[in-house]
């Protein structure tokens, strides 16, 4: 999880140029075991970006030691919100997304999907909570 946040937290900083903090885990999943001595890789792009959010997906590999001659295995997936600071820690504005390739458009917008469920989920218990 940290190695997938980092490299989230890399490619939102170079994607909005500067400083930028994980606002939100939305969905990690752990798909194969990763054994010691595992190489691991990381692979992440941002899918989707608001006025300051932007939505990270990253991917994780591990070529399984002993076997480098194997696919490297697909072990896990992640979305991270990460929101751009300034220097007082308030939000700032990050450029908007061209997406120009059919995987870049399917990503933008599964990840708009993602954004209005999490907004339809908090609304619904902020909601309850108010009743
Ligand atoms: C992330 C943080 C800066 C947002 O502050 P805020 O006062 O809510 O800021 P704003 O109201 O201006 O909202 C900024 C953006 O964050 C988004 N956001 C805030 N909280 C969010 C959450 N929990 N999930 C998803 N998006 C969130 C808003 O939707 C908004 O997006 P937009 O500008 O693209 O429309 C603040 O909550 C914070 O500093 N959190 C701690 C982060 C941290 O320490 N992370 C660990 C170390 S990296």
């Amino acid at each position: 999880m940290k190695l997938a946040d980092s490299t989230a937290g890399a490619v939102a900083q170079r994607h909005s140029g500067g400083p930028a903090v994980t606002a939100a885990l939305d969905e990690m999943v752990l798909l194969e075991p990763v054994h010691v001595g595992d190489i691991v890789r990381t692979f992440a792009q941002v899918n989707w970006a608001g006025r300051s959010s932007m939505e990270i997906g990253v991917r994780v590999e591990a070529q399984p030691w002993g076997s480098a001659a194997d696919e490297p295995l697909h072990v896990a997936s992640a979305y991270f919100v990460f929101v751009a600071i300034d220097a007082d820690g308030r939000s700032r504005p990050v450029p908007g997304l061209m997406p120009e390739t059919p995987t870049e458009v399917r990503r933008l917008r599964e990840a708009e999907i993602r954004r209005a469920h999490r907004l339809a989920r908090k609304e619904e218990i902020d909601r309850g909570r108010r009743a």
